[in-house]
């Protein structure tokens, strides 16, 4: 396991490997580690023989108010766990490395990255797609790979991905729930007993929002057809004791809000809620059939 700290270490591995035309598979992590994760890094290091798993707090992406002090960082427990989950290289540089005295650059998305998180969390998504910009450039993969817990994230790195010709794929992966259903997050680690308790309540609210599509009947003719007030209204009334900041049903592409929506579309539903002061978010996507 080779842990790597500076960007011209990480670029030496990267282009010898690129010489030999070996692949690789990359994983952007904040770390502080968990199941979520380590799925990532398994079909990664499946697919590539050279893993690299980034492990860095990303000062950019923090509002004012938010917990970038309190976000919990261990890492040596993380590269434990990028161990045993077949990583091969972990990069975990240091603020000063990515961001040096003079850095002026910012990674700014329009459309897709204003709503939702976007407009929650103002600036959130120039810090996360300048950072992950600086980190593609630096560890320069073949493929990346993300969770689906992030959603709207996943939207933003593939436009950008796109409207700068990056040559990297993007792989979006399967959120990995707890027993109860909890997307695994590492900002659970806040929750205490009754707020992990309530936490649960965003799965129901997405899995009955589902359940709610699948079961209107299509026409014998025509095609189903479902508003979406009733769906966010179902979502709404299993969303208890969170303080709901959103929860919509929009089109899964384009995160645009329709009044109905019809067989053979495919829409996200997502919700972001607090649980005592923690902020969570999860979603569904579903294909209207
Ligand atoms: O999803 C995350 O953990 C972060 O937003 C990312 C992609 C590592 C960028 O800091």
């Amino acid at each position: 396991m080779h842990i790597i700290t500076t960007i011209s270490e990480m670029h030496d591995i990267v282009m010898d490997a690129h010489a030999e035309r070996v692949g690789i598979g990359f994983v952007p992590t904040m770390g502080s580690l968990h199941g979520g994760h380590a799925e990532l890094i398994k079909l990664s290091s499946m697919r590539h023989s050279l893993t690299v798993v980034s492990v860095f707090v990303n000062p950019l992406q923090f509002g004012p108010s938010e917990d970038f002090g309190s976000y919990p960082r261990n890492l040596d427990a993380d590269v434990r766990m990028i161990r045993d989950h077949g990583g091969t290289h972990v990069f975990a540089p240091s603020a000063e490395e990515m961001y040096p005295q003079g850095f002026a650059t910012s990674i700014h998305i329009e459309g897709i990255a204003k709503v939702l998180e976007g407009a929650s969390r103002p600036g959130h998504f120039d810090g996360v797609a300048t950072v992950v910009c600086k980190l593609f450039n630096t560890v320069m993969p073949t493929e990346a790979f993300f969770g689906q817990k992030d959603y709207q994230q996943t939207l933003v790195v593939r436009q950008m991905v796109a409207d700068l010709a990056m040559p990297i794929a993007i792989n979006v992966v399967p959120t990995v729930r707890e027993p109860d259903g909890l997307a695994k997050s590492s900002r659970n680690a806040y929750l205490n007993v009754e707020e992990r308790n309530r936490a649960t309540s965003l799965f129901r609210a997405l899995s009955g929002a589902k359940k709610f599509i699948s079961n209107q009947v299509t026409p014998l003719q025509g095609r189903k057809t479902i508003s979406r007030s009733e769906i966010e209204a179902e979502m709404l009334s299993a969303l208890q004791d969170v303080r709901i900041e959103y929860a919509v049903a929009v089109d899964a592409n384009t995160l645009e809000s329709r009044d109905f929506y019809y067989s053979g579309e495919k829409i996200a539903l997502l919700i972001a809620a607090f649980a005592g002061t923690t902020r969570l978010i999860d979603n569904i996507v579903t294909d209207i059939v």
